[in-house]
Formats: C-alpha cells, structure tokens, sequence
C-alpha cells in the first residue's frame, strides 16, 4: 500500500490568465523551493483553460492544458481557482469542496456573492478555502485581520482596493489622460477584470469590501448591502480642478462600525469616489498600488500598502495560500472556518456623516449666493466654503460649495432640493469629501 505521506499532492489549476499563467510558471519553475517549504513533493495535474489555443502571458506546457474541468478537479487535493466571476467557478469551488479539496481563490466577485455556500460547502468536505488574493492582490489583509488582529476590535477599514481604477485616475491626474485611454492601458496590464466594467462602476471594489467588513465586523454583509457608486461620473475636469485645488480624486471602499457601544450600533459599508486633500496618505497611492487603513480599539492605525493588481504580483498571494494549505493537508491539521459571530445590523448610507462637494451652474445675478446658502441653512447642513467662477462674458457662472461633515439624509436632500431652485440652472457634480474634518 502506498504511504500518503509519500504521495505528491495533487494540484489543479482552473484558469491561465494574467493570474493564472503566471501562477502556474512559478509552481513548475519555483517546485523544489515550494515543496520544501511545504514539506511534501507536489505535482500540478492540469490546468483548465476554454481555449486550449489562446496566447499566454507566459507559456504553458500544451500537455497540462485541458477544457475537461470535472476530472481534474475530482483528482485533487488543491485546486486553485483563477478562473473568476461567478459561473462556473462557484460550480467547480464548491464542487472541490465537497470532494475534501481546499480550494485557493482569488475570486472576489464569487465571494461576496456565495462566502457563505462557499464555507458550508467546505464544512461538508472538511476541506478549507484560502483567499488572501482576493482583496488588494499582494497585500497580505486577510490574515491580518482574520489573525493577526482576532484579539482587537476594529472601528473602521478604509482603503484604495481597486488597482484598475486608481492606474485610471492616477493617469487622468498625472498625465491629464481620458478615462477610456487610461483603462485601455490597465486592461493591457492586465489590472482590469475580464468585464472592466466590474472595476470602474466600483462593484469589484465592494465586493473586496464586503469581504473585509465580514473580517473586521464578524458580520455577513451582504454584497447588496454595500453602497456603491464607481468612476464613470468622473470627468477630467474635475480631476484638473481638484488638482489645482490641492486635492486628488480617489476611489475609497470604506468599512464602518457606528455608534459603537451604543444600542445603535451597526455597520455601514461603501464604495464612493472622494477627494482628498494631496497632503493625505492615501493621495501618494499612484498607478496600480492599493493601500488599506485599519483602526482599531487597541492597536490604534494600521496602514498596508503594496501592488493592487497584476498577474505577477497576485501569484504572490496565491501561492502563499498554496503553500499553507499544502501545509496543512500535510499536517492533517483541521479546516478552519469563517464564523460570522456579531451579527451587527448593516446600516443604509443615509446614517453616514459625510462632508459633499457640490458644483452648480448658476445665473450670475444679485441675490443667488444668498438663495442657494439660505436653502442649505435651511436643511440644518452648514457650509464650510463657497467658491464662485464667474463666466468671461454674461452667462452661468460656476458655483462650488463645499459643505461641513452632516448626515448623508441631509446632504441628499441639499442637492435634491438645489436642483428645484430657480437660481440653480444646474447641479454639475457631488462628490464627497475625505481627509479633512
Ligand atoms: P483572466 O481573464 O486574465 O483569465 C481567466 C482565465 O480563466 C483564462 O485562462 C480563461 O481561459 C479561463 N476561463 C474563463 N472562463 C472559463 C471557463 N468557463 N472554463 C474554463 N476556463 C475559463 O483573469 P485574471 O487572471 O485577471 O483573474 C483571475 C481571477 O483573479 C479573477 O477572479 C480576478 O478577479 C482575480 N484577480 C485578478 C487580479 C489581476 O490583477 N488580474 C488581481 C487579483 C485578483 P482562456 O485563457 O482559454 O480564455
Ligand atoms: N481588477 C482588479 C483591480 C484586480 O483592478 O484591482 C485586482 O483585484
């Protein structure tokens, strides 16, 4: 009878994209130095593509290659997952699960949506899912937080996670290039998912939120719960004019305990874009780069910061969790399992305080400025700066007003009731306001 302990582990790998393919190089190439580490010879049994003929970032031997997923994924002991979106990864994550298999995954999007299958799946398999490339791609945030930080209470995770869209604004910030020719360009380095719009209308970015509000809060939240708005209402010239303005336009994720300690307590999770000022830490985070702050009770703020996207640097984070669940089929150690313990309530964005930045077109006559502040006087928000641009001739001229911090019902109602104002010909543009107080 054979020893399993001599037994090379058998590796399936489901994808050969930007991740995949350079993942798949480094387990031929890098072998003897991953199974010492590990402890126990291994062996990649295939790699699942749909065309056996398609170019790869880099090459794969043509006899690894298969379109059969159901034998090489029924044959392993690991399966790595970089197919992603939602069908058929969810069908074959689970599928591997069940079958004893601890899947590595790098899929966001499958996440958010199944997390919870996902575990019980593995709970019936006894089999483990490891994820650490699925929020904010070489930085390792996961284990942090499901870890490192297990002892503390965290009040707040705050963060540029999406790779593709902070190259896009960077871009636009820096070189003064269009939206389009800016994701062109991510996409060719392979940021962007395979349907960008996933990036840029800030849905990749929430479901990494919804994965890291789970972590910090012990609380399933839903992806549906997650407040989400993207980058395509971002126009060039309000980069430039944030630019000229000390500013910069960002795309945040934002996860947030409220009313701590209260009979209110709740947690509230976003994706919108802001500003923030230039001299903010978060502001310095160019091209590709993603960076995460978490606060918390006890160890106070932590900030991670490293390469948000890339096929190369993502292989990184998949296979450190390669080699620990190698490691722990190895050791015959028992999965571990994500309990969602707290059951905090979500709350709606309405219960956020937020500061707005509001771009109006007005008409240049007496009386306007005192219109439109004694309407946002009358909704109890107060107003923290007003800039006005008069046109060259006569004609609208741009008014921009930036609000204090106030519940987010409050400034929705601000801007709702602007726009029915005959002084206001037209709002321009809202975008909130990070980074100061
Ligand atoms: P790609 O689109 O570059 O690659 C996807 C791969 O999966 C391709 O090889 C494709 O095959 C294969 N594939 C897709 N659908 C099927 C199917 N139905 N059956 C069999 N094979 C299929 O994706 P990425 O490598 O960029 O991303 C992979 C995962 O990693 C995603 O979940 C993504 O969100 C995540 N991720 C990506 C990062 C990045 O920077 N790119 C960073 C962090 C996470 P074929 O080549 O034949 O078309
Ligand atoms: N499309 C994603 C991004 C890949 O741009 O951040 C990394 O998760």
């Amino acid at each position: 009878m054979t020893d399993p302990a001599s037994t090379p582990l058998k590796v399936a790998v489901l994808g050969a994209g930007s991740v995949g393919s350079q993942t798949v190089r480094q387990l031929l190439e890098r072998h003897d130095e991953l199974a010492a580490r590990i402890g126990r010879e291994f062996a990649v049994t295939g790699v699942l593509v749909r065309n056996l003929d398609a170019h790869r970032d880099s090459p794969i031997p043509a006899e690894l290659l298969t379109t059969e997923a159901e034998p090489l994924i029924d044959g392993a002991d690991i399966v790595i997952e970089l197919i992603g979106g939602i069908e058929p990864a969810r069908t074959y994550v689970e599928r591997a699960l069940r079958n004893g298999a601890d899947v590595v995954t790098a899929n966001k999007a499958l996440l958010a949506e199944s997390q919870v299958e996902i575990f019980e799946a593995g709970r019936e398999g006894g089999a483990e899912t490891w994820y650490e490339a699925a929020v904010a791609a070489a930085i390792p945030i996961i284990r942090p937080l499901q870890d490192s930080m297990i002892g503390d209470r965290i009040n707040r995770v705050m963060g540029i996670v999406n790779g593709s869209t902070n190259y896009i604004l960077d871009r636009m910030d820096v070189d003064g290039l269009g939206m389009q020719e800016a994701l062109d360009e991510a996409i060719r380095l392979g940021y962007a998912e395979a349907d960008p719009s996933a990036d840029v209308e800030g849905w990749d970015a929430a479901a990494k939120a919804t994965i890291l509000a789970g972590l910090a809060f012990h609380t399933h939240v839903p992806r549906e719960a997650v407040a989400c708005e993207g980058i395509t209402g971002i126009t060039g010239e309000l980069v430039q004019a944030a630019k000229a303005s000390g500013q910069v336009v960002k795309l945040l994720a934002v996860c947030e305990r409220l009313d701590a300690d209260t009979p209110d307590e709740a947690v509230n999770v976003r994706v919108t874009p802001v500003l923030l000022p230039r001299t903010h830490p978060l502001a310095a985070v160019h091209g590709g780069m993603n960076a995460v702050f978490v606060d918390a009770m006890d160890a106070g703020s932590l900030m991670f910061y490293g390469a948000g996207a890339g096929g190369v640097e993502t292989s990184s984070t998949v296979l450190a969790d390669f080699v620990l669940a190698a490691k722990r089929i190895v050791r015959d150690a028992p999965p571990e399992f994500i309990t969602f313990v707290d059951h905090l309530p979500i709350a709606p964005l309405d219960r956020v305080r937020s500061r707005y930045r509001i771009e109006l077109q007005v008409g240049d006559e007496p009386g306007t400025l005192a219109a439109i502040a004694g309407k946002i006087a009358e909704l109890g928000v107060s107003v923290r700066d007003v800039q006005q641009i008069s046109a060259p001739q006569s004609g609208p001229a741009t008014l921009v007003v930036s609000t204090h911090r106030a519940p987010e019902r409050d400034l929705q109602q601000v801007v709702a009731e602007l726009r029915t104002l005959d002084a206001v010909e037209s709002v321009v543009g809202v975008i909130r306001v990070e980074g100061v107080e």
